[in-house]
């Protein structure tokens, strides 16, 4: 089946911001995370059955450090301080892809920042 996009926007989000002022996200704007260690977005999604996803993060980070950031699944740790790189420009977006293990039903996703810059600007995950 083809993904289905979550955006950002209307997910849980703790210490960031919905935003609009870069071009280039899709839905109605994206997740300006607060510059800090623990700043959140938390996703909730269905799956249909049980086993591995493909989860693809879309992003814009226009700095010129990492904005790594712990992703997790029901609460187990699906990823460890993924690389969210440089992109250019906050005007430019890209994505991340990795593989997560889905429950049957409701599953919540949620994407961390790890160090004091905070996450990337976040539009949307798909899966
Ligand atoms: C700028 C930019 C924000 C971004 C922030 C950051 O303020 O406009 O969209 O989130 O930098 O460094 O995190
Ligand atoms: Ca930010
Ligand atoms: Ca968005």
């Amino acid at each position: 089946p083809s993904p289905t996009d979550f955006q950002a926007e209307d997910a849980v989000i703790s210490q960031g911001v919905v935003e609009s002022n870069h071009a280039g996200f899709t839905g109605t704007g994206f997740v300006n995370y607060d510059n800090l260690v623990g700043s959140h977005v938390e996703f909730t999604v269905n799956a249909a059955s049980a086993g591995p996803a493909t989860l693809t993060l879309r992003f814009a980070n226009g700095t010129t450090a990492g904005r790594p950031m712990d992703i997790t699944v029901n609460g187990a740790q699906a990823a460890d301080e993924l690389a969210f790189d440089p992109t250019g420009a906050w005007t430019t977006w890209t994505t991340r892809t990795l593989t997560v293990q889905l429950n049957a039903g409701a599953n919540t996703i949620r994407a961390t920042a790890t160090t004091a810059g905070g996450g990337p600007n976040l539009d949307r995950i798909s899966l």
